[in-house]
């Protein structure tokens, strides 16, 4: 283990709980049949996605609201005893005041402060890597991490190429200082490359093209990607960094109980197990039911696995992220807690 995994008071950040919403109304493959020229089985075999969620009404915030009153529940605490609130997200309700204020306002946190990171489908990893920090310098002792992203708001609903990948969904986890340095937050690795710019993105609405009708009528507030440039770069780098992040902590796959990739599509997460040489039952996948809720992909696994009570205390675990920017990253973790409902 590198020594510089332990900051100043030797205090390891942990997750201590974990919660999240995901809407009701359910688009299946089927449905997309009816609204644009594809099929379901050309979805299952490209993406690995059978099913997205919808949130009809309401915003990005009033999902992650929900997540995080869930990983209080969790945890049996109060709002009032949070620090800190981040929100990873693309899909901010507004792009200012911060989408995280909003929640913190509405779970009725009195005494946090928060604020949004945006890094796209990598934003959970980078901010659980942001809030474990400053749990570990001894400040802060709740902070909560969110991974939230209404994607049906930039979505187009006419191109087939985008509208089959995403979903809304949002998850949270809390950060506390953990109580046996074998547990927690071990190592992380995070990565930046402006070139991806040029392939993935929202062009439209900032202050690159701020909004007028021309740039409505070209659709620029919808998500652009070039699929088949993303799909090369993403499975070699989101391989590259989980391998990476084995060898330096002298692992290797069969040390490892859960791989939690980002759930972009499922032979990008096939070639990264492959890699690391891990058998499926090890890889945490509900790409079917969610599609790619960007922010949210990474939370809502770890959710659903330690609800289910598969994610177990003193289990070793690797986040993987891909996503534009490009940003990518891996965290190595081994869990803290097990599950019991308050
Ligand atoms: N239904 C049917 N056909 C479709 C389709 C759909 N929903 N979407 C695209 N196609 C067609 C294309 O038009 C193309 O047809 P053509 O050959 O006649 O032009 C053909 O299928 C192949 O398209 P292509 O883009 O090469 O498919 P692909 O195998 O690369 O899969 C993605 C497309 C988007 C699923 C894949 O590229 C991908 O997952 N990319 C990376 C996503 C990602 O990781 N993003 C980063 C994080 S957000």
């Amino acid at each position: 283990m590198n020594d510089n995994k332990i900051y100043n008071n030797n205090i390891r950040a942990a997750i201590t709980s974990v919660g999240h919403y995901v809407p009701n109304k359910i688009l299946s493959n089927s449905d997309l049949e009816k609204m644009v020229d594809t099929s379901d089985e050309w979805i299952r075999e490209r993406t690995g996605i059978s099913e997205r969620r919808i949130l009809e009404n309401g915003a990005t915030s009033d999902m992650a609201v929900k997540a995080v009153e869930n990983v209080l529940k969790n945890r049996g605490i109060g709002p009032e005893e949070i620090d800190v609130i981040i929100v990873a997200t693309v899909t901010p309700d507004m792009f200012f005041p911060p989408t995280a204020t909003i929640v913190q306002g509405k779970v009725g946190a009195k005494k946090a402060w928060g604020f949004d990171l945006s890094a796209a489908c990598s934003g959970f990893v980078y901010a659980l890597v942001v809030g474990s920090q400053m749990i570990e310098t001894g400040r802060y002792k709740k902070v909560i991490v969110v991974g939230a992203d209404k994607m049906s708001a930039i979505t187009d609903y006419t191109d087939r190429n985008l509208c089959v990948l995403f979903g809304d969904a949002a998850a949270a986890v809390l950060l506390e200082p953990s109580e046996d340095d074998k547990l927690g937050i071990l190592d992380h690795i995070l990565y930046a490359n402006g070139s991806g710019a040029s392939v993935l993105y929202m062009k439209g609405g900032g202050s690159l093209n701020p909004p007028t009708h021309e740039t409505v009528d070209k659709k620029m507030h919808y998500i652009y990607q070039d699929g088949k440039s993303v799909f090369k770069v993403a499975v070699v780098g989101m391989a590259d960094v989980s391998e990476e992040i084995l060898k330096r902590n002298n692992l290797t796959g069969d040390d490892i109980d859960y791989f939690v990739p980002h759930q972009a599509n499922l032979r990008i997460i096939d070639a990264a197990a492959n890699r690391m040489g891990l058998d499926r039952s090890k890889v945490m996948i509900n790409i079917e039911k969610y599609g790619n809720t960007t922010a949210a992909t990474i939370p809502l696994c770890l959710s659903e696995w330690w609800q289910a009570n598969k994610l177990k205390k003193g289990d070793t675990v690797v986040l993987a992220s891909f996503g534009a920017g490009y940003t990518w990253g891996a965290i190595l973790l081994t869990w803290a807690v097990d599950f019991k409902s308050k």
